[in-house]
């Protein structure tokens, strides 16, 4: 499974700032997963030393960075209408003697790169998701050349081994970060094209995730979310050269002093041992929340999309997993319609939710990646009936949803808070299970975790009130 992919796209800016002239604007506009959040940040840090700084404007910007995301349909033409506006924004800067470096990252650009180039001649530079490592060599390549620039191998060397300190990007005030600790996927799901486009699985060795963890947590960091297309195959090389497990992983993070929250995100549950199980039962810092893609509750279909499980073997996993850690809630991903999908599939998807119960979720029409096996398969699902299937499915997940916020009215829970609220007087944060919290308090208690009794459910948000306010007046 890859990881959150909201139709919005997610733009990352900076702080605008007065640039100096031997300073240089960089926009980065960031689409897709948190995988892509944080590679845009990586992208700005290895930038950093050439004189690049955030700016918020487009137009400001002596380079611009696209991170694409191609997970689902029309990724492509999305890219190619995104990159018509950044053209104008060229030639407009042109005009007033300025150069504009325009870069296309991702996963469009490692499965597109050759065609961005000739529909799209004005772009300057196209990476994959393993070279940014590389982005100073070709900025520079680019600069000289004036030519453009394409970087979509799968490099012998290890992109983390060749990033800059991490440490920079944790501003303070950031009391949650993501880490990547995993990357690449070997699953070969029927419909996915992340392993196409992220290449075979790689884990980061636990020392550098250690230093990376320590390094958050000095700056302030509270909360960290772990992040790989296939988090709980981590497998990285533990100090004493043995192989490291993420459970392992997890127990060595929760000793950290100042971070009390872990997550991981994305797991497949193939991957999902004892070991890790047992972290749910033994570690409290590792939240009660776990985003576990099932795809669909027949076995089947399962099988026609290469998940190495049945729903019975799942439906035993969430049980084992509430047995260690009875308020972990769920959240997963489905697809409805894919090839060779029947009423009888699609009512064994609707049983499973109904025994499982989801927290939240995301669900998905079925749509042909080129490439993938799912896409030449026999079958094809009418579109009308995948609409009627997704309508029928999200009403399902959206009244467990809403059940399973209402059951948090009255009881009082910890709650991170990260930032203002949006009235005046409020701060809000995040609950164990992701929830948005307000609550109306002081802004010195912004970074602390703290109880609130909550109060009422918004629609997409909980409001509370601060237990023994007089403590924190
Ligand atoms: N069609 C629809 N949904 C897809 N996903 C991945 N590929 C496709 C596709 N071809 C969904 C899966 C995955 C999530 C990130 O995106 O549910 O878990
Ligand atoms: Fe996830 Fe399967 Fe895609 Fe791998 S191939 S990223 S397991 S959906």
């Amino acid at each position: 499974m890859g990881l959150r992919h909201a139709g919005a796209p997610v733009v990352m800016t900076g702080s605008t700032t007065a640039l100096s002239p031997s300073r240089r604007g960089l926009h980065v506009i960031t689409w897709g997963c948190q995988m892509n959040v944080y590679d845009s940040a990586r992208m700005s840090d290895v930038l950093r030393p050439l004189g690049y700084q955030s700016v918020d404007a487009p137009e400001a910007a002596d380079m611009i960075i696209l991170n694409t995301c191609h997970i689902r349909d029309k990724a492509a033409e999305k890219v190619f209408s995104e990159l018509g506006r950044l053209r104008k924004i060229k030639e407009a800067r042109k005009e007033e003697g300025a150069q504009t470096i325009i870069a296309v990252a991702g996963c469009v650009a490692q499965a597109e790169g050759q065609e961005i180039l000739t529909r799209a001649p004005y772009v300057d530079i196209v990476l994959g998701p393993q070279t940014y490592h590389r982005l100073p060599e070709m900025v520079a390549r680019a600069a000289r050349a004036g030519g453009a620039v394409i970087d979509t191998d799968f490099p012998a060397e290890q992109k983390f081994d060749f990033l800059p300190d991490a440490a920079a990007p944790q501003t303070p005030g950031n009391y949650t970060a993501f880490l990547t600790i995993q990357e690449g996927c070997d699953k070969f799901c029927s419909f996915c094209v992340v392993p196409y486009t992220r290449g075979a699985e790689s884990s980061r060795s636990v020392t550098s995730v250690l230093a990376e963890a320590r390094r958050m947590a000095e700056s302030g960091v509270k909360e960290i979310s772990l992040l790989g297309q296939n988090v709980n195959a981590y497998h990285g090389e533990g100090p004493d050269g043995t192989v490291w497990g993420l459970a392992q992983l997890a127990n060595a993070l929760a000793t950290i002093p100042g971070l009390s929250r872990l997550r991981y995100t994305t797991s497949h549950p193939r991957d999902m041992d004892d070991a890790l199980i047992n972290a749910h039962r033994d570690l409290p810092a590792l939240m009660p929340f776990l985003h576990l893609p099932v795809q669909s509750g027949s076995d089947r279909i399962l099988r026609a999309m290469n998940r190495g499980h049945t729903a019975d073997e799942y439906r035993d996993i969430v049980r084992r997993l509430r047995d260690a850690r009875p308020d972990l809630a769920l959240s997963s991903d489905f697809i409805v319609g894919h090839p060779g999908e029947t009423d009888e599939d699609f009512e064994a998807t609707m049983q499973l939710v109904r025994d499982v119960t989801f927290a939240q979720a995301y669900s998905f029409k079925y749509s042909p990646r080129p490439g993938t096996p799912a896409a030449g398969a026999p079958l094809q699902v009418p579109e009308d009936v995948k609409d009627a299937r997704l309508q029928a499915l999200q009403a399902l997940l959206r009244q467990q949803q809403d059940a399973f916020n209402a059951a948090l009215v009255g009881q009082t829970i910890p709650v991170l808070f990260t930032g203002e609220g949006r009235k005046p007087g409020q701060i809000a944060g995040r609950s164990p299970w992701l929830q948005p919290v307000h609550v109306s308090g002081p802004r010195h208690l912004i970074g602390q975790e703290l109880p609130v009794r909550i109060t009422e459910r918004l629609t997409n948000s909980l409001g509370g009130t601060l237990v023994e306010e007089t403590v924190y007046a």
